[in-house]
């Protein structure tokens, strides 16, 4: 498995993507990778967006493979959160592409994204306080509730084996930090993500909360899931697998 953070470079330099002789490894052939395994799911090629003179995001490329963990590191300001919103449709990129499984696509809203496979943790969770773990799973973006009896079961079987010993009716105030957090997973898998961005996601935990969702996201890596884990903390990114740092960039004004 492989840890894999691939930026482009600014300040003038006009390298294409994937260039060998440059900052950044080549794109598509890391000697770790075995010549069966598959596409990535997710391509991104060249995104550069821009807040006004703030460059957040200059020409990255990044790769996001099914069954792997991929670390976005960074310090504060640096563009991860520019980048997951993104991918996750909340922002349009000022230029450069993005392919789901080798399709080009725009990815026009977070509910888009979400149809396209690929959900969004965020750093402030979503979750309605005085709704049910089922209920808040199955609230849509549109804020319709669809079929509760229907999803029971399953937000009762995700619950068990996130290890939650609490009842899918359980209301979302009475649950822990971490809890909440595993509930905003469920709500993303259960609506067929193979894509999971997690935007610092240990900022709110405890010590031994990190430990059990840096295990729970092993797990899901094991069933195929392409998990992103955006931190600025090193020694996070370094815990959760041996990996290999392909570039990075900060950003910038001009
Ligand atoms: N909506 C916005 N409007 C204006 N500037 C923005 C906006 N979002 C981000 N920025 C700026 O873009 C740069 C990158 O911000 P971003 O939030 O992506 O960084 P980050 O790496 O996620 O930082 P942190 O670790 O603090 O979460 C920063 O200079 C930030 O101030
Ligand atoms: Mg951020």
């Amino acid at each position: 498995m492989t840890r894999r953070v691939r930026q482009e470079r600014k300040n003038g330099n006009n390298r294409e993507p994937g260039s060998r002789d440059g900052f950044i490894s080549p794109v598509a052939t890391p000697s770790s990778r075995p010549a069966n395994t598959p596409s990535p799911i997710v391509e991104m090629r060249g995104i550069s967006k821009r807040f006004g003179p703030v460059v957040a995001n200059d020409r990255i490329s990044l790769d996001l493979w099914p069954g792997e963990i991929h670390a976005v590191l960074g310090e504060n300001g640096a563009g991860k959160t520019t980048l997951m919103n993104v991918l996750a449709g909340m922002y349009q990129p000022d230029s450069g592409t993005i392919r789901i499984a080798g399709q080009e696509v725009r990815i026009t809203s977070p509910a888009d994204a979400l149809q396209r496979g690929i959900g969004t943790v965020y750093q402030h969770f979503t979750l309605v306080p005085n709704l049910s773990i089922l209920e808040n799973v199955v609230l849509g973006e549109d804020g319709f509730l669809v079929d509760l009896g229907a999803a029971e079961g399953k937000v009762a079987s995700l619950l068990a084996d996130f290890g939650l010993d609490v009842s899918p009716h359980t209301e979302i105030r009475h649950l822990a930090l971490g809890q909440r957090q595993r509930v905003e997973i469920i709500k993303v898998l259960v609506r067929g993500s193979r894509v999971l961005l997690l935007d610092e996601p240990t900022s709110v935990l405890t010590p031994g909360e990190v430990t059990s969702l840096l295990d729970l996201l092993r797990r899901l890596r094991d069933q195929g899931i392409a998990v992103v884990l955006i931190t600025h903390k090193l020694a996070e990114a370094l815990g959760v697998e041996p990996g290999e740092l392909v570039g990075a960039s900060a950003p910038s004004t001009e």
